[in-house]
């Protein structure tokens, strides 16, 4: 797996929730996912991070479970979603005795995975977790995606933080690398961090191929216009069930 999140870039993340974290997608997954006619709903958040989309499951009645690697976003995520059950975890093995009605796997989380057979186990695991009737969305950044943004740095500033973010990114491995330099307020001083994510983009493709193999039927949409992906997708969505 590639490096997963320090606080630094959590901290980030929490206060960019719209334009950096997958949890808009949350009431789009919801709507794809229809009427769940049941009592006792829930949403398993693979990825979680600092839990924006759990409080969101929450906050529309699911009993909720995020599962992520790194303890930085965990901390975060007991704060905004204290009722979720959050596991500290490696996502390629995932292994619930419950079955879930959503789970979600969003926010460019499954970029990280940089072996593809890695990405086959989450796909798997998610369908194994799929409650009868239930659906599965994850979003996957393109090389595409990860190309367009070589050029465009982006940064981030508030009163108490600014981030700043580049993009390397190799045509022929599909390898990304996002340096992140932030500050973030602690007392009256900004405390600096440097990190390094290596991230892997994905061809639709090869997406669709994994689905097929782990046993997934799917709808996939360009994530940013839901409408038909083409080559210039920078975020694909996918429905699976
Ligand atoms: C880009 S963030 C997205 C977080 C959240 N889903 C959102 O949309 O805001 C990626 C998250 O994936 C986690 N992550 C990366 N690889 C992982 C793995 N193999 N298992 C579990 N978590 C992982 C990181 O720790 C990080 O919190």
């Amino acid at each position: 797996m590639g490096k997963t999140y320090g606080s630094g870039l959590s901290h980030l993340f929490a206060m960019h929730e719209q334009m950096l974290s997958g949890s808009a997608l949350g009431p789009i997954v919801m709507q794809q996912a229809g009427s769940l006619n049941k009592r006792d709903r829930t949403w398993l958040d693979l990825c979680c991070g600092c839990g924006a989309l759990l409080a969101f499951a929450r906050a529309n009645g699911f009993q909720v479970t995020g599962v992520d690697a790194a303890s930085g976003p965990l901390q975060q995520a007991k704060r905004i979603a204290p009722q979720a059950k959050l596991i500290r975890g490696d996502v390629a093995a995932v292994n619930l005795k419950n079955r879930f009605d959503i789970i979600t796997c969003v926010g460019g989380s499954t970029n990280y995975l940089l072996r593809l057979n890695d990405l086959l186990r989450v796909l798997g695991h998610a369908r194994r977790h799929l409650a009868e009737g239930g659906m599965f969305c994850f979003d996957v950044n393109t090389p595409h995606g990860y190309a367009i943004n070589v050029d465009h740095p982006v940064s981030l500033v508030g009163d108490d933080h600014a981030g700043f973010f580049g993009v390397e990114y190799n045509a022929r491995t599909q390898r990304a690398k996002w340096h992140v330099t932030g500050f973030v307020k602690s007392g009256r001083a900004y405390q600096r961090f440097d990190e390094c994510h290596e991230l892997r983009g994905y061809e639709m493709e090869q997406i669709d191929r994994l689905c097929e193999r782990a046993g997934l039927s799917f709808e996939r949409y360009d994530a940013d216009t839901l409408a038909a992906a083409d080559a210039e997708t920078a975020r694909l969505v996918y429905f699976c069930r």
